[in-house]
């Protein structure tokens, strides 16, 4: 009996294999470079077992290859990765009608709430919601929230020195950011304060701990596995916003409209869209299909950019610390210019270019999304090549492999804010800086996080002198779990009151 078991476990195991290999040669045979795959697994093994992310996996492909484009497997699937500029700048740019669309897929019937989100949406569904969404991102807007988003650093501020007896001056900046960010987005984009710093049971508080929370394995899972494994989608019933937040959401867009339209009022900001469009679309009814488009800009402003901006300032400032001469060199660019005009303001903000250097540099570094995807949506021929790209192809696109690369950033692994000086240079690395991705589908939430960034950093060093502290440990770890990234656990930096 049980070796009849055993022999029909090997031939489900042989047949499995086979099935899952029945793709391993279709770069062969289109003449492309390719990664010979494992069985079952691809060339991904690492990321599965979370020995390595999938932005390191990436950058090391990429390191290992002289080839400007590399066939590679995910499972069973034949994926391609462009290391070259030219060809990078084809697909995101020139050639942007032919790659509409990123790789995740979410099932309405599974999350339908993260469906909406315009990070995830497809063709026409993306078009439609981006230009929606545009309008929050004006510089006029921009301008008429500048002062709000300031008050916010001084939120952070007081709240800092309040409590920097009992934190014996030690903070753990990402739960710091968090709460800024929070505080920044809800009064930029919803017009209300949520007042993070005091209120510790704020519900967005605990909103963002459950939206980012890379510690559950199980929410690690499902998040990775939309960019891995996309046809699994809903075998594993993947998601990326769980029940409790859907409702939250949508709570929180039928509320604010409902109290926007009650005290007639125009706030100029997200809310004021969900009204034209609710309007426009003659949408009534909070539970329906439509609804969820207005709940969905309301995540997507919220998810977009909370992690994002908060664990770039982490990095950023972790940097600032290890690197006491730049951190002084961006604080006397900060006072020199408060000292001559009186304040940061908006019109002086984009003087402070060594700051923009080293929040730059932290992005190069560490950027969040240590790759880029897109999905051929019409086939395509690559430019100057033989090869034909069919329609759904995935394409990755190796951020930290060309952030990190030594022709393009000399001696790359150091944090040298001044790489961004020479106005040339910058011209250069429009293609290989990437922390915002590139063409129509780039973060539409670029100048919106600079400011947020710029300011509260700003107001930091003007404040305290930043260092590594007793409790932080070096090396920095970097969490291989998800598919953004973070810390591995918390960076705790000393603030000494100046
Ligand atoms: C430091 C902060 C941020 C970083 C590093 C960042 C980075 C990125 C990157 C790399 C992408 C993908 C781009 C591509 O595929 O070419 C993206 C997309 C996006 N980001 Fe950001 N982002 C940040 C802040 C924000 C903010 C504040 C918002 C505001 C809502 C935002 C909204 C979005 C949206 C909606 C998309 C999807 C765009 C589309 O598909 O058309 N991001 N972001």
């Amino acid at each position: 009996m049980i070796i009849s078991t055993l022999i029909l476990l090997f031939i489900l195991m042989v047949l499995l294999c086979l099935y899952m290999s029945r793709n391993y040669t279709y770069w062969k045979k289109k003449g492309v470079p390719f990664l010979k795959p494992i069985p079952l697994f691809g060339n991904f093994l690492d990321v599965f077992l979370w020995r390595k992310s999938i932005g390191d996996k990436l950058r090391e492909m990429y390191e290992n290859t002289v080839h400007p484009y590399i066939g590679f497997f995910i499972l069973d699937e034949p994926i391609l990765m462009i290391n070259d500029l030219n060809l990078i700048e084809h697909i995101f740019i020139k050639d942007f009608t032919n790659f509409k669309d990123r790789v995740p897929v979410i099932d309405p019937n599974i999350d339908s709430l993260g469906n909406k989100m315009l990070f995830f949406q497809k063709s026409q569904s993306w078009f439609t919601g981006r230009k929606r969404l545009s309008p929050s991102f004006t510089l006029a807007k921009m301008r008429s929230k500048f002062e709000r988003m300031k008050s916010c650093t001084k939120s952070m501020e007081n709240w800092m020195r309040k409590s920097s007896k009992s934190h014996e001056n030690i903070f753990e900046v990402k739960t710091l950011f968090a709460k800024f960010t929070v505080d920044v987005l809800s009064t930029s984009f919803y017009s209300i304060e949520t007042n993070s710093f005091e209120q510790e049971d704020s519900p967005f508080v605990e909103l963002t701990r459950s939206i980012a929370n890379w510690q559950n394995i199980w929410h690690a899972i499902q998040v990775t596995y939309l960019f891995l494994a996309p046809h699994f989608t809903r075998i594993l019933k993947l998601k990326i916003i769980n029940e409790a937040n859907t409702v939250f959401f949508r709570n929180l867009a039928w509320d604010l409209m409902n109290e926007r339209e009650k005290l007639n009022i125009k706030m100029n900001d997200l809310v004021d869209t969900l009204l034209d469009t609710k309007k426009n679309e003659n949408i009534q009814n909070k539970y329906s299909e439509e609804a969820d488009l207005l709940a969905g800009l309301v995540v997507t402003a919220f998810v977009a950019s909370f992690e994002t901006t908060s664990t770039t300032m982490t990095f950023a400032l972790y940097e600032l610390a290890k690197n006491p001469e730049a951190q002084q060199l961006a604080r006397e660019e900060i006072l020199r210019i408060k000292n001559r005009d009186g304040d940061i303001t908006y019109a002086n903000l984009n003087q402070l270019k060594y700051l923009q250097g080293c929040i730059h540099e932290a992005m190069r570094l560490y950027p969040v999304l240590p790759f880029l995807d897109r999905t051929c949506t019409e086939t395509y021929k690559l430019p100057g090549t033989d090869v034909i790209l069919e329609k759904g192809q995935k394409v990755y696109f190796p951020v930290m492999g060309l952030h990190y690369d030594s022709k393009y950033y000399p001696n790359p692994t150091k944090f040298n804010p001044e790489r961004y000086e020479d106005e040339e240079v910058q011209e250069r690395f429009n293609i290989c800086f990437l922390p915002f991705g590139l063409g129509p589908r780039a973060c539409p939430g670029k100048t919106f996080a600079q400011i947020t960034m710029k300011i509260c950093i700003a107001n930091i060093l003007t404040n305290f002198k930043v260092e590594l502290s007793k409790k932080h440990q070096e090396p920095l770890k970097i969490n291989r779990i998800g598919f953004m990234m973070q810390p591995d656990s918390g960076v705790f930096l000393k603030f000494i009151e100046i």
